[in-house]
C-alpha cells in the first residue's frame, strides 16, 4: 500500500509573512488530516519560520533544491545537514526549471540524490520530457535516461525513501495536463525501470507523483490511475482552497 503524497511546490512565491499565513490557514482547513501525506516546499529562507509553525502537525516540509556537499566554499548553496536542521523531510531534486535555467544535469541530480539519501532526506526526483521530445516519440527514452542516471549507484537499502515526480515539461504552467491515461502509461513505465534497477518488490513501494497543471478539477481522475500516487502541484498549491481540495481528492 502506497500512501498518496500531495506536495505543493511554491517555486519563487511567498514571503515569510505570506507563507505563515498560508500554512496557518491550511492547517485549520485540513485539521488532523489522515490518509494522504501533505508536503509544502517553500523557498530556502522561508523554510525555518514555516517549520516552526508546522511543528507537531501532520504537514511535512520540503526544500526545492539542495547541494551535493556537506559544507565548504560553495557560495549561495544549501547543504543537506542544513535542511535537516530546519526540519525538512523532503527535497525536490532536478525540477525541469532547475535543469533549464540553472544547469542541472542528470549527473548533478544523481549527486544530489545520493547526498540527500545519506542524510535521511527523501528526494523527490523530477523527470519529464519537452514538447519536441514528446512529438518526436522520445518520451520513454528521455524518461528512462533521467530515471536511470538519477538513480545510478543508489543503495537499494535507502531507495524506498525516494519519490519520483513525472512532470512533462509541456504540461507545467500551461494548463495542458497530460491525460490520466498518458500519465499512467509513462508512470507505469517508470515503475518498471525502478523494478529493473532495484527489484519489482521495491518498485511497488516507491511513490510516483504526477505534476503539470494539476488542479482541483483534474486531480480526482488522475488519482484513479494505479501508478499515480500523488501530485507535485505548482500554481494551484498557492491558494489554500485549491490546494486543500487537491489534498482531499476523491477516492474512487
Ligand atoms: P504547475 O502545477 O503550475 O503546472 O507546476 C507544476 C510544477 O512544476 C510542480 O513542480
Amino acid at each position: 500500500m502506497r500512501i498518496p503524497i500531495i506536495a505543493g511546490n511554491w517555486k519563487m512565491h511567498k514571503t515569510v509573512g505570506e507563507a505563515i499565513d498560508f500554512v496557518t490557514r491550511l492547517q485549520e482547513e485540513l485539521g488532523e488530516w489522515e490518509g494522504t501525506e501533505v508536503v509544502v516546499a517553500p523557498s530556502f529562507i522561508v523554510l525555518d519560520p514555516v517549520a516552526q509553525r508546522l511543528k507537531g502537525g501532520t504537514i511535512s516540509l520540503a526544500a526545492q533544491d539542495v547541494f551535493w556537499e556537506e559544507k565548504g566554499a560553495y557560495t549561495g548553496e544549501v547543504s543537506p545537514p542544513m535542511l535537516r536542521d530546519v526540519g525538512c523531510r523532503y527535497v525536490i531534486i532536478g525540477h525541469s526549471e532547475r535543469r533549464a535555467y540553472f544547469g542541472e544535469t542528470d549527473e548533478t541530480v544523481n549527486k544530489k540524490v545520493k547526498m540527500a539519501l545519506s542524510h535521511d532526506l527523501n528526494p523527490i526526483i523530477c523527470v519529464g520530457e519537452f514538447l519536441e521530445e514528446k512529438e518526436r516519440g522520445d518520451t520513454f527514452n528521455v524518461v528512462e535516461r533521467q530515471v536511470k542516471e538519477g538513480l545510478r549507484g543508489v543503495d537499494a537499502g535507502t531507495a524506498r525513501q525516494i519519490v519520483v515526480a513525472y512532470e512533462p515539461i509541456w504540461a507545467i504552467g500551461t494548463g495542458k495536463t497530460a491525460s490520466p491515461e498518458q500519465a499512467q502509461e509513462v508512470q507505469s513505465f517508470i515503475r518498471g525501470i525502478i523494478g529493473d534497477i532495484f527489484s519489482p518488490a521495491l518498485a511497488e513501494v516507491i511513490r510516483i507523483q504526477y505534476g503539470g497543471s494539476v488542479k482541483p478539477d483534474n486531480i480526482d481522475e488522475l488519482m484513479v490511475q494505479p501508478d499515480i500516487d500523488g501530485a507535485l502541484v505548482g500554481g494551484a498549491s498557492l491558494e489554500v482552497e485549491s490546494f486543500a481540495r487537491i489534498v482531499r481528492f476523491e477516492r474512487k
